[in-house]
């Protein structure tokens, strides 16, 4: 009567033979639509988490900054001419990988236009629930008007038949999950969701369209089996928010430590900063300590991605999803695999 459902904790991945003497001999280029990356990393398209220092950042380190919609459509361009202005190589292939986020309200069309005389390349379509008419209209839209010459990524989806349909109505890419971020209560107050590596099993082979595993993702753990289930990329909230490159002043509790605001696309708190009015309250608003400069987070996640699929003896991300076998582990084992002596 139940669909099965494994979340991250559920499974580990079984270490494989390898040959592989150090991480330099592994390669974790991807791609999104027709865009290749060397870093398979995407930043939220969220208030805390993607402006103009991110956007860059993740340009320079071979990811994807896609900037959030509650920008109006100018901010976006400004941020978009501020990274190009910043770059030292602006070539056309450079500058078309910005991305913006988009909704898909009446005025979205003027959006698309205006970004992309600005030079925006990478659409993404910004729904919480992505297998809808409107962003089935949104995409075809797009499509006419700029057919292929436009890179279109859209979500969120949960399930292999919401993957098809998107593949089938023109995404070049698919964002993953719904209800499992950090900063969500989809899942609280409607009841709907699927654990993120969930949806991933179910969607990887439903369509074409590139896969972007979104929401819950903790550590590069999470990252790894994301990879080995079958995403060409993750996107991370979080594990980026708190950065110094995170939009959002730091500031000092009384404990003396520091903190940065993380919040929902949903929450109240960023409604009312964007349109004056909280219409949906499906996520949160929290702090989170200060992380100091991203560039030190994506060096580490990249070694640790690395490492992860040395493990499975695999050189890049191809031959670790042909190697990549997964084994479920029970509530003891997820205590064991824990940093357990922290905890006695
Ligand atoms: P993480 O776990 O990386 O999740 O912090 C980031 C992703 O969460 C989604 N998002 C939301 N989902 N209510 C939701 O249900 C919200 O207010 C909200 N804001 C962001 C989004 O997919 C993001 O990439």
């Amino acid at each position: 009567m139940f669909k099965p459902s494994i979340c991250f904790d559920d499974v580990l991945l079984i270490p494989k033979k390898s040959d592989i003497s150090t991480r330099d001999e592994i390669n974790l280029t991807t791609s999104l639509g027709p865009h290749e990356f060397r870093l398979p990393i995407i930043s939220s398209p969220m208030d805390t988490v993607t402006e103009s220092t991110m956007t860059l950042s993740m340009f320079k380190k071979g990811g994807l900054g896609v900037i959030h919609r509650y920008n109006t459509s100018k901010e976006q361009c400004e941020i978009v001419r501020d990274v190009a202005a910043t770059l030292e190589d602006t070539s056309s292939a450079n500058i078309s990988k910005i991305a913006a986020a988009i909704g898909t309200s009446s005025d979205f069309e003027n959006r698309v236009r205006f970004l992309h005389d600005c030079g925006v390349r990478i659409f993404c379509i910004d729904v919480a629930h992505g297998h809808h008419s409107l962003v089935e209209r949104a995409i075809k839209t797009i499509r006419d008007v700029f057919s292929s010459t436009v890179t279109i990524m859209a979500g969120n989806v949960a399930s292999g038949f919401a993957f098809e349909d998107l593949s089938k109505w023109g995404a070049d890419a698919i964002r993953v999950g719904i209800g499992g971020g950090s900063i969500c209560s989809t899942r609280i107050q409607t009841g709907h969701g699927v654990p993120t590596l969930q949806s991933i099993f179910d969607c990887r082979d439903a369509g074409d369209a590139s896969l972007v595993a979104d929401g819950g993702i903790k550590n590069a753990g999470d990252i790894v089996k994301c990879l080995a289930a079958g995403a060409d990329m993750v996107m991370l909230g979080s594990m980026l928010a708190g950065t110094t490159e995170a939009p959002g002043e730091v500031f000092e509790s009384t404990d003396g430590k520091r903190y940065k605001v993380y919040r929902g696309m949903a929450s109240p708190e960023a409604q009312i900063a964007w349109r004056g009015e909280a219409r949906s309250l499906e996520g949160v608003s929290t702090t989170v300590p200060y992380k100091g400069p991203v560039d030190r987070i994506l060096e580490k996640l990249e070694k640790n991605i690395k490492s992860g699929l040395s493990y499975s003896g695999a050189r890049n991300l191809k031959e670790f999803r042909a190697h990549a076998e997964f084994i479920r582990q029970s509530s003891l084992g997820v205590r064991e695999s824990q940093t357990h002596i922290l905890f006695n």
